[in-house]
């Protein structure tokens, strides 16, 4: 009785292992692959087959819907087939999902998520029992709203031999980049730190730049607001109202290493987007806030009031306006009557 019990577990989950691969296999930073177990033969044995994705194109835009699919080819087995996939923005330190993804065949692939980041592969009905020369999956994924920049996508496969174990099957694994494309915007006004300033730092920084890892011993932790406003060994990375001086511009548009000796960044690598530079610019001009600024307050004391009133039409008559300022309440990038019209529709409504 015992020993068909053990049997029965043994054999249930060897059983699912086959039709349901660990997450977090997909090769991704400090990640194993299926080629971990499926060693038989050298993971993407030259000739033999290959993972391949496909749906994503080298530029993507904000929040558009992509039908991804995933494919696994080999020449020798055809018994069944696995694979599984996942998105990240940036490639070290703690790995974050990019964008989201929909299941469009439940009965083929499944979800399961780890660390906060979701992998989808396939089901026992997805290992498709003898089918030759290849598998393909689909899925739909689609690209974050606030992010731009690099996202990364790996994915893994198998095509097993259908002896029972993990030998003799092939592995395979494949990884992509994709930029999101950053709009053709203006300068940018009334940055918001979270929804956009963090992205940035997500993407290019943070992978040596974190509260319990800092690549060389920087010193600098870009993962929450206080403490990128403590800076790091050199002083204050960011001084409010003044990028053209703050030590992170200065390192971002490559210009610190004469002033500060501290090299362009990110580190060995070419230097950001200008869109991107100018929102971590902007929002320091604008004070650095950890909270965006109510728009109509001037003179930044969290209200809108007469004051405000006064300061911008004594500003517009001596064409002296900060347009770092929160005042530009109809966000055209310039301080005019219409304006103040709003401003003072807004006050006299309360
Ligand atoms: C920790 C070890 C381990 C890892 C990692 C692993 N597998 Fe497996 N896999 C096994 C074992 C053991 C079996 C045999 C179980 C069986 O056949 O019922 C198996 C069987 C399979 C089979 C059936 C093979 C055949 O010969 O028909 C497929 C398909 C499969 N795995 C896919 C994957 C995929 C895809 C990955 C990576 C995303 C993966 N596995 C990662 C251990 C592993
Ligand atoms: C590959 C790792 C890496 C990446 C990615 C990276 N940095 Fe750095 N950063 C370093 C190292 C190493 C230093 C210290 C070396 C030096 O000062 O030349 C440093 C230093 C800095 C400093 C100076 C800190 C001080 O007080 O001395 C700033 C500011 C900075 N980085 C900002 C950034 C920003 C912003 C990004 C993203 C756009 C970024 N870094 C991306 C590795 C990196």
């Amino acid at each position: 009785m015992l020993r068909s019990i053990t049997l029965f577990i043994l054999f249930s989950s060897i059983f699912s292992y086959s039709h349901n691969p660990l997450p977090e296999n997909v090769g991704a930073y400090q990640q194993f692959t299926c080629f971990q177990c499926h060693n038989t033969w050298p993971e993407n044995a030259a000739e033999s087959g290959s993972v391949q994705i496909y749906g994503i194109p080298d530029f993507i835009e904000p929040g558009a819907r992509y039908e991804v699919d995933v494919v696994v080819s080999n020449t020798y087995n055809n018994a069944s087939w696995g694979f599984e996939i996942a998105s990240f923005i940036g490639y070290q330190g703690p790995l974050l999902q990019a964008g989201s993804w929909e299941l469009t065949d439940p009965l083929k692939t499944i979800a399961e998520v780890a660390n906060n980041v979701v992998y989808i592969k396939q089901t026992s009905d997805g290992t498709f029992p003898n089918q030759s020369g290849s598998a393909s999956w689909s899925m739909i994924w689609t690209a974050p709203e606030n992010f731009y920049g690099v996202i990364r996508f790996y994915a893994t496969g198998v095509a097993g031999d259908g002896e029972l174990g993990n030998l003799g099957d092939y592995s395979y694994k494949t990884d992509l980049f994709t930029t999101v494309s950053v709009p053709d915007s203006e300068y940018p006004v009334n940055v918001d730190y979270y929804n956009e300033v963090v992205p940035i730092f997500q993407g290019y920084c943070m992978g040596c730049h974190l509260a319990d890892y800092q690549y060389n011993d920087n010193g600098l932790a870009l993962d929450s607001y206080p403490n990128l406003m403590a800076g790091g060994n050199t002083g204050p990375a960011i001084i409010p109202f003044d990028a053209e001086n703050s030590l992170l511009v200065k390192a971002i548009e490559g210009r610190a290493y004469e002033s500060d000796g501290v090299s362009s960044m990110p580190y060995f690598q070419p230097l950001i987007n200008e869109t991107l530079r100018n929102v971590i610019r902007a929002w320091i001009d604008e004070g650095a806030e950890e909270f965006p600024c109510i728009l109509g307050d001037y003179n930044f004391d969290n209200q809108i009031d007469v004051s405000d009133v006064v300061q911008i039409v004594d500003c517009i008559l001596n064409s002296n306006c900060d347009l770092n300022s929160c005042a530009d309440i109809n966000e055209d990038g310039s301080l005019s009557v219409a304006d103040i019209i709003m401003i003072v529709n807004v006050i006299l409504e309360g």
